[in-house]
């Protein structure tokens, strides 16, 4: 399963990269606007630094399909690189991918909630589908659940397209699907900071050192 970042602070994405197996980035309005700055600007830097090959994914603002195929190629084109423009799953963001992906855009279908709009994503073609964990299960349904069938979905059916969970609250839900194998998550840097935040680890860890700084001397290592 990959790991991307859900995120739009550089420097909260830099540290991820440095400390963290992480492969690309996902981006919404929302989380860009909590930059306070210019949403190219924001995009154009994060592209920058991750490099040409790392996913970028980032979201249109229309509602409808005309709208959002103007600004995919807007964004296309201004951003480069391994691009995904991420169109809500509504009526006219199947429209929208349907036609995109005919003009070879790579698609992620966000704002899912349920099994049935995954399965129209992935019929329309897109190439991963973002179902809302935490969201879903904020509504009263079972977020981890809808995840695991939606990738049953498009195994059973032979589509390419991946499950890109996304809304992550917390470090078991992101395990579960990776029991589960799907595709790929996008967690926010607070969540994985907390992936190997453990006083265990941290407590056995610290008995090795002070062990041997003991025997062999106060800040000795191996070297
Ligand atoms: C990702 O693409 C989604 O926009 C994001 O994970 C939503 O997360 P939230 O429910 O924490 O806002």
């Amino acid at each position: 399963m990959k790991l991307i970042v859900d995120h739009a602070d550089l420097d909260q994405i830099k540290e991820m990269f440095e400390y963290f197996p992480v492969s690309g980035v996902t981006t919404n309005p929302t989380i860009i606007t909590r930059t306070g700055k210019d949403p190219y600007e924001v995009l154009k830097s994060i592209r920058e630094f991750i490099g040409a090959d790392a996913e970028l994914h980032a979201q249109v603002i229309s509602s409808d399909a005309e709208g959002m195929m103007a600004e995919a190629k807007v964004m296309r084109e201004t951003v480069g690189g391994n691009f995904y423009v991420k169109i809500p799953t509504t009526k006219e963001g199947l429209k929208a991918i349907k036609n995109l992906k005919k003009e070879g855009f790579k698609v992620t279908a966000t704002a899912v909630y349920t099994s049935i709009q995954a399965y129209l994503a992935a019929e329309a073609g897109a190439d991963y589908v973002a179902p809302y964990l935490n969201r879903i299960d904020n509504l009263g349904y079972d977020g981890i659940q809808t995840a695991c069938d939606i990738h049953d979905i498009f195994e059973n059916n032979g589509y390419q397209t991946k499950v890109l969970a996304a809304s992550f609250k917390n470090t078991q839900q992101v395990l579960e699907l990776a029991k589960y194998g799907v595709g790929a998550a996008t967690v926010a840097p607070d969540v994985i900071r907390n992936f190997v935040n453990n006083v265990a680890v941290d407590s056995a860890v610290d008995a090795f050192v002070k062990d041997f700084n003991a025997t062999y001397g106060d800040g000795k290592t191996m070297l």
